[in-house]
């Protein structure tokens, strides 16, 4: 059998929904994954969608519905709790297991008295249930045991020769399959996680659980409220480990034990400091981009034939509890807990904030500060680093002797538009390895506290190898005081450089701590003293 792509044209889903009329199976896009669809009323049809996959037969397939006019085709009875749950969430990314019609053949629902149902949003799958005018079995479209397919040509690599069409529908936006859920009297039961989190659930019903099987390995011969948690599943060829702890912590771990055979998987962010084979999914702080490329990655660290991959944890709200129970399941529950004894506390705010009177502060009570400025103005000796900024923004930001002009470079970094941009680009790199050196050093020295005085530390993502952040925040006029005392600018030059600045909602969203520096030196001092002492006590700290 020659498997063919269609396009997800008229003619594309016309010639698709024949296929399926006719019994075959069809290569769908989904907005999660790739499903291998048939028609969910014909046994027949359904037994070649195990055959394609290699599925146990005792694991059940969701089927696909296009409106609610077809939902008692599939299910016996739709209660008010079901009717709540597809108003909120349908067409969409959320599979309910309901009472199964008398129609739904055995094939399907593997013997069990319940059918998993699901009303998919992507337009080709709409199109395909629509134009064949049946109900779609569909379990996602890899090989059992692979990752779940995100782009067709995932599918024609797992089903070349397997089946016969796939339409091709270009990237699933969402990419880990639908949250699948048992339905109770204005209560779900989480069976497998998804897009549609246990946050979104709660505004909807009262009654939120979490099935056991979605953190914790199941073994083969235990009764399991969804038989397809039990399978190993997204196993890639490399042994895959996942390691707890700040990218500080796996930076550490990953220089100790890699050898040339080994991978990382791990966020954008996290490039700079890790110099080995890397896989990305997504960014840090960004669940949504790491359910879009993580299956995509395991596919690749396949092709790549790695013996060991480490992988960075994912966070575990919202969607990252799907990308979290996925990623578990490709690590085969192989998960490395890292506590790094020395607390690292990120330190920033903008220019005039009071950065430098906290760390003194800090420093006094036996906290080691790491002052990114200046190691900044260390790499500004750096014979590469002033190549690239005199690329970039002139040869005359040198002086005579080829020590940097700062304030010229100051003035033409933050007078064009992406020039701060510019100048990060040249300078966060160097600067992180440098920190990260630092960081080595201290605790190597067996310190217990130190402290990244960083006024980008977010932008830089040097916050990811932070224990907490600490935000300061001053009103404008005082620290456009302080900074003409300090720097001898005048108003206008300062106006220019604050402007440059985010404001306190940029700090508030994204720092663990914000201490608001409103009064006198005094004042601050006692307040940064106090937060370091609860801090330090709270941790079992004696700095
Ligand atoms: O996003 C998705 O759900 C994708 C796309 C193609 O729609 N489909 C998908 O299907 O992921 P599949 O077969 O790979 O996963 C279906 C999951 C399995 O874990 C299965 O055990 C569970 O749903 N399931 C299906 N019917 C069930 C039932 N009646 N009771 C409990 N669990 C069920
Ligand atoms: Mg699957």
């Amino acid at each position: 059998m020659r498997t063919i792509l269609l396009p997800p044209d008229e003619a594309g889903i016309r010639e698709a929904a024949e296929a399926l009329r006719a019994g075959q199976v069809v290569g769908m896009p989904t907005e999660t994954v790739y499903g291998l669809a048939a028609n969910a009323l014909d046994p027949q049809a359904v037994l070649k969608i195990f055959e394609a996959k290699g599925r146990p037969a005792d694991n059940p397939l969701i089927v696909h519905i296009a409106s609610l006019g077809q939902i008692h085709e599939v299910v016996s009875t739709f209660s008010p709790t079901a009717q709540k749950l597809a108003d909120a969430f349908w067409p969409g990314p959320l599979t309910m297991i309901l009472p199964r019609h008398p129609n739904i053949p055995n094939e399907v629902t593997a013997g069990l008295e319940t059918v998993g149902v699901r009303m998919p949003s992507h337009p080709v799958a709409r199109q395909l249930i629509e134009a064949s005018g049946l109900p779609l079995a569909a379990p996602s479209a890899n090989r059992s045991g692979k990752p779940s397919p995100t782009t067709a040509e995932h599918v024609l690599h797992d089903m070349d020769g397997r089946i016969p069409l796939i339409v091709d529908g270009g990237n699933c936006g969402v990419g880990v399959e639908s949250t699948v859920v048992s339905v109770g009297d204005d209560a779900v039961r989480i069976l497998r996680p998804g897009k549609i989190s246990p946050e979104d659930f709660e505004k909807v019903v009262s009654e939120v659980t979490i099935d056991r099987g979605v953190l914790e390995s199941v073994a083969q011969d235990a009764k399991v409220a969804s038989p397809g948690m039990k399978y190993k599943h997204y196993a890639p060829n490399a042994n895959v480990v996942m390691v707890e702890g700040s990218l500080w912590d796996f930076v550490r771990y990953v220089r100790v034990h890699a050898d040339h055979s080994t991978g990382v998987l791990a966020f954008e962010e996290d490039r700079a400091v890790l110099q080995l084979p890397f896989f990305r999914y997504g960014y840090a702080a960004d669940s949504e981009s790491q359910a879009e490329e993580l299956f995509d990655a395991l596919r690749l660290i396949d092709e790549a034939g790695l013996k060991t991959v480490y992988a960075r944890m994912p966070r575990r709200s919202g969607i990252g509890l799907a990308v979290y129970n996925r990623l578990l399941r490709a690590c085969a529950f192989q998960v490395v807990h890292l506590n790094h004894p020395m607390q690292v506390v990120g330190l920033t705010g903008p220019t005039g904030s009071g950065k430098t009177s906290v760390s003194a502060v800090w420093a006094r009570r036996g906290a080691q500060i790491i002052n990114c400025d200046r190691v900044a103005r260390e790499l500004h000796q750096d014979a590469q680093v002033l190549l690239s900024l005199s690329t970039v923004f002139g040869s005359d930001i040198l002086n005579s002797d080829h020590s940097l002009n700062r304030s010229r470079l100051a003035a033409r970094a933050f007078a064009t538009p992406d020039g701060l941009q510019k100048l990060n680009d040249i300078m966060l790199p160097p600067i992180i390895e440098r920190t990260l050196q630092l960081l080595e050093e201290y605790q190597q020295d067996g310190c217990a506290v130190s402290v990244l005085d960083a006024p980008t530390l977010f932008e830089s993502g040097l916050d990811a190898v932070c224990d907490v952040t600490v935000a300061l925040e001053a009103n404008r006029d005082t620290r456009a005081d302080r900074i003409i005392q300090r720097d001898h600018l005048t108003k206008r030059e300062v106006d220019n450089r604050m402007q440059a600045q985010h404001g306190a909602e940029f700090y508030r969203e994204r720092a663990d701590v914000v201490l608001v520096n409103d009064g006198d030196l005094k004042a601050l001092h006692e307040k940064a003293g106090e937060w370091f002492d609860g801090y330090a006590k709270e941790h079992g700290l004696q700095p």
